[in-house]
């Protein structure tokens, strides 16, 4: 197997981003610097370019994946205020509400989750997680109100909560992550003498706008975000955050939407429900790799990669990265899909 770690500072262009990156609070929690590892299974399968992966599934807190990284400016930001409780509203199976309690914990503080929808029968996934981190949830279909009263609980009680959907920082902490994350894996493929043509990652704009923020700065690669929601137009959402987060950094840079590539064609049916060729891609990096994707973020970024592969847009000399941002918790959640075989072989 083909690994690598960063070598510090192996790119003197990358001095300036870091030394403004430095200068936003941040807190120690995720385990950066992920492996960088070569699939020459998949890639022989595939028949088409060399394949690395970028475990940032192994971040290393609450089970890892991409949350941990952002997480760091967003609570440092939290921290200012200094909370004991941090009170949160997301999805019912959220990855970035399991990372934020395994976060929180580290860091000594209470959480409170209040998650969209009704207590399900089978508790499962993120939410079986959550429970062991020992999180206390919440179930509402009304978020907003329930973060503010359950804020006012703390109150009453002396203690100091902090409403982390009122954190200013989710976007622009993640684009930071991940054009820092962006830098960490050149130095890693440099150290592998590998040239890369393409990052594939899931992302929906926040991620995406740091690897197109690093895209313009240091060129010579495409970025090819998957999107997993048709919700909102991503290209403008990335745009808009790549700008706030070039901003925040003291960057002269300024992105529009037509300079972002954002795949919009692998949703499947809507949001959180898994795809037929997600399914696909999940069996063949387990099948081939044993990487475990899921079926509703990284799944999905890698049937993008795959049927991009099999329309031969990539050559055999090309050298393609597909960045795994975690969410293994639901392939429990989705568990008849895998059971006895998934009634489909790779
Ligand atoms: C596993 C996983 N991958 C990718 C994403 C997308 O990240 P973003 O749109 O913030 O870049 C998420 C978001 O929750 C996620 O949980």
């Amino acid at each position: 197997m083909t690994t690598a770690v960063a070598a510090a500072d192996a790119r003197p262009e990358f001095a300036a981003v870091r030394a403004a990156i430095a200068r936003i609070p941040r807190v120690d929690i995720a385990i950066r610097n992920t492996p960088l590892i070569e699939a020459p299974n998949l890639a022989r399968h595939l028949g088409g370019p060399r394949i690395f992966v970028k475990r940032d599934d192994l971040t290393g807190v609450a089970m890892g994946g991409n949350k941990l990284r952002n997480l760091e400016f967003r609570l440092a930001r939290t921290l200012q205020e200094k909370p004991d409780t941090v009170i949160v509203g997301l999805d019912l199976q959220s990855n970035s509400a399991r990372q934020t309690v395994g976060a929180c914990n580290k860091l000594g503080l209470e959480t409170i989750l209040v998650l969209e929808g009704a207590r399900p029968n089978q508790v499962q996934g993120n939410l079986l997680v959550d429970y062991l981190l020992g999180a206390e949830v919440h179930f509402a279909r009304e978020q907003r109100r329930l973060l503010n009263s359950l804020a006012e609980d703390c109150r009453r009680k002396g203690r100091r909560p902090h409403i982390l959907n009122d954190n200013p920082m989710f976007d622009v902490a993640s684009a930071i992550a991940y054009l820092e994350t962006m830098m960490e894996m050149l130095e890693q493929l440099d150290a592998l003498g590998a040239k890369p043509t393409a990052f594939y990652m899931s992302s929906s704009g926040k991620g995406a706008a740091g690897f197109e923020i690093a895209r313009k700065l240091f060129g010579g690669f495409a970025v090819h975000c998957v999107t997993a929601t048709s919700e909102f137009d991503v290209p403008t959402r990335t745009a808009k955050i790549a700008n706030e987060t070039c901003e925040a950094l003291g960057l002269e840079l300024r992105l529009a939407p037509g300079d972002i590539t954002n795949f919009g064609g692998f949703v499947g049916e809507r949001y959180g429900v898994p795809s037929e060729a997600g399914n696909e891609a999940t069996r063949l990096f387990a099948r081939t790799e044993g990487i475990i994707l899921d079926p509703v973020y990284t799944g999905k970024a890698a049937a993008g990669m795959i049927a991009h592969i099999r329309a031969g847009r990539f050559s055999r000399d090309d050298d393609v990265v597909f960045v795994h941002t975690g969410g293994q918790p639901a392939i429990f959640t989705w568990n008849q899909l895998w059971a006895d075989g998934g009634g489909a072989t790779t």
